[in-house]
């Protein structure tokens, strides 16, 4: 089967985001609770079951693949793993990619490069070596920015992404812009989701994006990139002027985009999540493992998973105190 996956509002998945782990070596208080329990190594997909994916989704279209975690380094043999996918790039895929946090990023880029990746994202909130501690509760700064740095040498492009926190980093939003397009990185800011209990109260630290662009504003010209809609993605694009690098907003609260989504996400353990917003999901792990055909039993899968992909998410920022709009941590789907 080699049908595109369209879905009932007309959008084409073309991207996959797949985590190769729930587990990850910080804790950003948005992202995951001090203490988390981790799943025991057998509930995730093996190797052979990832690829299975992948090939899946790339015979029905998907020219993106982006990996992700948890922290998608930290998984055991990770180098071997991001060769083997490398194989579907030019036989249908177009770009392999990785989000990561960039710890151990140093001892991995020479690898990504020869696998064929081109450009990553590096999730980045501060550049104070103080306040990196606290946002992600046990990260040394040191060891990202020398990451980043055994990136960029290795030839791959950067960009950083940046979830905006109004106590821990919105003041601080101009000058990372500033270091990044400097260095030739592009910066996307994000606006914080209500996904997961993580011990943190994000109506604390919440704050909208058009007010941090109005700051930037008031320094800098913004030139608004075309958006070619549908299925461009979430991330708005402007140019800033005077530096020439871009800058990309992720608006979940203050504008949905969902019209335009392109993506769904597999978690290490082999659901498909139609919506990082919703509960929607798949199990693919199921259709490998238990059934006679896998194959059939995949393709039959995703056809059953495009018919639940919801229409939008519904994030709101509620009251102080309030549950997140889903319990499930942003680590689950990898964001
Ligand atoms: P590019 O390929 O560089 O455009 O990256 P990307 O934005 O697709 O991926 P990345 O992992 O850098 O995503 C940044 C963050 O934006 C994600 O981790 C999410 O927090 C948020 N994001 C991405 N896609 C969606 C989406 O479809 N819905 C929502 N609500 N947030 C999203
Ligand atoms: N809201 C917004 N972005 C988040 N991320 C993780 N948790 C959240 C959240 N609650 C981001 C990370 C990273 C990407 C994978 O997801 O900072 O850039
Ligand atoms: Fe797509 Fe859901 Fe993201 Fe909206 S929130 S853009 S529907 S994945």
């Amino acid at each position: 089967n080699t049908l595109p996956l369209v879905d009932r509002y007309g959008r084409q998945v073309t991207y996959l985001r797949m985590s190769v782990t729930d587990r990850c070596d910080l804790r950003c208080s948005y992202c995951m609770s001090e203490k988390m329990t981790f799943l025991p190594k057998a509930e995730l997909l093996s190797f052979d079951e990832l690829d299975q994916v992948a090939t899946a989704f790339v015979r029905r279209g998907v020219t993106k693949l982006r990996l992700t975690g948890g922290e998608p380094l930290v998984r055991k043999d990770f180098a071997d793993l991001v060769a083997r996918l490398g194989r579907h790039l030019g036989a249908g895929l177009e770009e392999l990619t990785l989000t990561t946090n960039g710890t151990l990023l140093e001892g991995h880029a020479d690898g990504l490069v020869r696998a064929g990746v081109r450009r990553i994202n590096v999730s980045l909130d501060s550049l104070a070596p103080d306040r990196f501690a606290e946002i992600t509760r046990r990260g040394q700064l040191a060891k990202v920015l020398a990451g980043i740095d055994a990136a960029l040498d290795a030839g791959l492009k950067v960009k950083i992404n940046t979830v905006a926190l109004k106590h821990q980093n919105a003041d601080e939003i101009p000058s990372m812009v500033e270091w990044a397009h400097g260095r030739g990185m592009d910066m996307t800011l994000i606006e914080v989701m209500p996904l997961g209990e993580t011990g943190e109260d994000r109506v604390d630290q919440y704050i909208p994006l058009p007010m941090i662009r109005d700051r930037l504003e008031a320094r800098w010209s913004l030139v608004d990139e075309p958006h070619i809609s549908p299925n461009a993605g979430p991330s708005r694009y402007a140019r800033v002027q005077e530096t020439g690098g871009r800058l990309g907003f992720i608006t979940p609260l203050t504008n949905n985009f969902c019209a335009g989504c392109n993506r769904v996400r597999v978690t290490c353990t082999g659901r498909v999540y139609m919506c990082l917003g919703q509960d929607d999901h798949v199990d693919l792990r199921a259709a490998l493992r238990d059934m006679p055909d896998p194959v059939a039993a995949l393709d039959a899968a995703l056809d059953r998973a495009l018919l639940a992909k919801p229409e939008k998410h519904d994030f709101e920022i509620k009251r102080r105190g309030t549950a997140p709009a889903l319990p499930r941590h942003m680590s689950m789907t990898g964001g």
